[in-house]
């Protein structure tokens, strides 16, 4: 027995859709939580799988978890106890490293098996470690588990050989409690960890230079409680938006950060998509007449790496070649096989896959190799003349709250069925 999601396609989108608070931020966010010694109340929390796994691996912790409101959660880390991570629950996200940092942060030791996630082609977390092992802590790698213990953990200058986001964010968790001051140079940008670093500033810490390349972390001895309202996920407001470039007359999407998607903008508008943005929402409608463009994904402000598969099913309606360079995940290219499947004309020679249009696309059967991926066969299956069926669809539910929910409210023929 397996749950499917099918769409018949081909209907006009009409309406608005709310966008759910930040996955990428909310996965570091509940993390970061277990650094307080006192309760942290988040708001926005987005219904996914992920949180679900974090959650679990909180309860393990022996940390009081609950909510009264639906995107609520309250982490109270009172009584908590640090206990190696060796369940299941770890496996089945790639952002339980960040409870690495964090109980490395508030412990100085940490046992936690290896993180699981997307495969998206090589993912190594070299750079997580030599910043552990700068601020003076031990790291072993044995059967599958990281046992990373510190006698003291000693502010230093730590340079990253990429803006990796874990990277930064972990080093961050870690350097809080350190003594003396941590600079992380080259550091990422990305909005989820300027929120990552608001939390921690709430609860006491004293962190600058949130949203440049150089973070500056002066320790502090005691991390507090706090409130927080978790930032807009712009990716899921990205994938709201090439949806509708693809099939919409006009959707409004609102709690929106549109800056947080400038570069996703301006390549729809290159396109040839018309987009009005204003201060929290932002309006699309479709085009006939798409032209094909050029992408190449990098590190915040740049064009997003999560975005480059649901616009490569749309690429598939422009006319002319675009091109898809990557230079984050050189192999995140799973989503071309299967848009070929439909009919698209793509091919790939890692970095770079090219798309030919406009081509039309045929309903079939594709699989979500990857969360994005699954987000690229929705907009693909909208597209599509018959009935897409997507299989393997707990990656999207790891990362899109009600999905094909929204999508049915502004007139897409989407929904679920467990097939044999
Ligand atoms: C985060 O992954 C996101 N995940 C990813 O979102 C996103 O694709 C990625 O950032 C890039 O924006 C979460 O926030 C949970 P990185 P992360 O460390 O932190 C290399 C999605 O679909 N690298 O910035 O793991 C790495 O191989 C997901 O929502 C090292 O070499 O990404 C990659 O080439 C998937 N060594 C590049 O840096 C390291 O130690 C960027 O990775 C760490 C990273």
């Amino acid at each position: 027995m397996e749950e499917v999601i099918r769409i018949e396609g081909g209907h006009t989108l009409n309406g608005t859709i709310r966008v759910s608070g930040a996955k990428n931020a909310t996965v570091a966010l509940i993390p970061a939580s277990v650094l307080a010694t006192k309760p942290v109340r988040l708001v926005g929390i987005p219904n996914i799988s992920d949180v679900k796994s974090l959650k679990k691996c909180l309860e393990y912790l022996e940390i009081d978890v609950s909510s009264t409101l639906s995107d609520e959660i309250y982490i109270d880390p009172s009584h908590m106890v640090n206990k190696p991570l060796d369940i299941e629950a770890v496996s089945k996200l790639r952002a339980s490293y960040y409870f690495m940092g964090a109980l490395l942060g508030k412990y100085r030791k940490v046992i936690i098996k290896m993180p699981g996630g997307c495969n998206l082609g090589p993912r190594p977390i070299d750079l997580h470690i030599k910043g552990f092992e700068a601020l003076g802590a031990k790291v072993d790698y044995t059967n599958d588990t990281y046992t990373i213990t510190a006698d003291r953990l000693k502010g230093t200058r730590i340079y990253l050989d990429f803006a990796s986001v874990g990277a930064t964010i972990n080093i961050i968790m870690a350097a809080v409690y350190a003594e003396g001051r941590t600079v992380i140079e080259n550091a990422a940008r990305e909005p989820e960890i300027i929120d990552v670093i608001t939390l921690l500033n709430k609860m006491g810490a004293s962190i600058k230079g949130a949203g440049t390349n150089v973070i500056t972390i002066d320790g502090v001895k005691e991390l507090g409680g706090c409130f927080h309202e978790i930032i807009p996920d712009r990716i899921e407001a990205g994938t709201f938006m090439i949806l509708a470039a693809a099939m919409a007359d006009h959707v409004t999407l609102e709690n929106v950060i549109p800056y947080h998607l400038d570069a996703l903008m301006s390549k729809l508008k290159e396109a040839g998509v018309h987009i009005d943005s204003k201060i929290d929402y932002v309006d699309i409608y479709r085009s006939d007449k798409l032209k094909a463009v050029d992408i190449k994904t990098s590190p915040y402000p740049g064009f997003a790496t999560d975005l480059q598969a649901p616009l490569s099913s749309l690429l598939t309606q422009a006319t002319g070649i675009s091109t898809v360079t990557e230079t984050i995940y050189p192999e995140r290219f799973k989503h071309c096989e299967q848009l070929r499947k439909m009919g698209a004309n793509t091919s790939v020679t890692y970095p770079k896959a090219t798309i030919i249009g406009k081509t039309p696309l045929v309903g079939t059967d594709v699989w979500a190799t990857d969360l994005r991926c699954g987000a690229g066969m929705v907009v693909a299956g909208l597209l599509a003349e018959g009935i897409t069926t997507i299989h393997d669809i707990y990656h999207i539910d790891r990362g899109y709250e009600n999905l094909d929910g929204k999508l049915q409210e502004i007139g897409a023929k989407i929904w679920r069925e467990t097939i044999d």
